[in-house]
């Protein structure tokens, strides 16, 4: 019989660190993100999406903010650790896979969390048209497309990257690959947001895939950006 196993169910050490062709940003990333900058992107919205986030918006509603966001939760351990540390604020784990999100986990899901079925790149411009706030927004171990060929499909590459700077809130981002996290770095300054890169404290894991690239042996990092200065600090 096939043994079926996963990163999420089964976090063992034998991932093997990021190899790409790239040893440093990319070289063609300022000057792809400046272009999405000052372009307008107009891709259809999936009529799922779309749903997904009229439902996201009724609870919303509801719980009256203010609001986290944990984008590609997979399987939403970290919406729960986020839950947990901040319980007067809503937290909605998004991720467009649904065998994740459904997945039976140890710890039930707080009262203040959700995770939904969603694809980001249609949410984010639906909740940034709306004018969502979110108080902190969490990126953990996205899928980091390593080829240099798959610079756009990297989220600071591709055209919805304005609509995520546009949603605002202090960025969180998690990765396996330093690399990554200088793009989007580079990416953020673009539009005058300063960040910092660190090795991620060695406290329990926040996430699965955290887990995993630990228990190989892997280095992994954090960004975490400046929020800018209150205006009403200004003397
Ligand atoms: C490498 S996994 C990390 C999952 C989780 N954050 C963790 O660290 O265990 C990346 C996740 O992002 C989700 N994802 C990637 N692109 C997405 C998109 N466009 N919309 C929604 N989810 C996406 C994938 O389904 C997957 O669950």
């Amino acid at each position: 019989m096939t043994k079926i196993t996963s990163t999420d169910t089964h976090p063992e050490g034998n991932s093997r660190p990021v190899t790409s062709r790239q040893s440093d940003i990319h070289p063609g990333l300022s000057a792809l993100a400046e272009r999405y900058r000052d372009l307008h992107f107009r891709k259809p919205v999936a009529d799922f999406n779309q749903l997904a986030f009229d439902q996201a918006s009724e609870l919303l509603s509801a719980h009256g903010g203010p609001l986290i966001l944990d984008s590609g939760c997979g399987v939403g351990d970290s919406t729960r650790v986020i839950a947990r540390t901040y319980p007067d604020h809503l937290v909605l784990g998004l991720d467009r896979s649904e065998d994740r999100l459904v997945r039976q986990r140890q710890e039930p899901l707080p009262d203040n969390a959700r995770l939904i079925r969603t694809d980001l790149i249609d949410f984010w411009r639906l909740a940034a048209t709306a004018g969502w706030k979110p108080e902190h927004h969490f990126l953990l171990y996205p899928n980091p497309y390593p080829k240099p060929q798959q610079l756009q499909r990297r989220f600071h590459g591709h055209p919805v990257f304005p609509d995520f700077v546009r949603l605002g809130g202090t960025i969180h981002c998690r990765s396996n690959w330093l690399i990554y996290l200088k793009e989007l770095a580079l990416a953020l300054e673009l539009y005058g947001i300063n960040s910092h890169i660190t090795p991620v404290p060695d406290e329990p894991s926040m996430t699965p895939f955290e887990q995993k690239y630990r228990n190989s042996g892997q280095a992994v990092w954090k960004l975490l950006s400046v929020p800018p200065p209150d205006p009403g600090d200004a003397k």
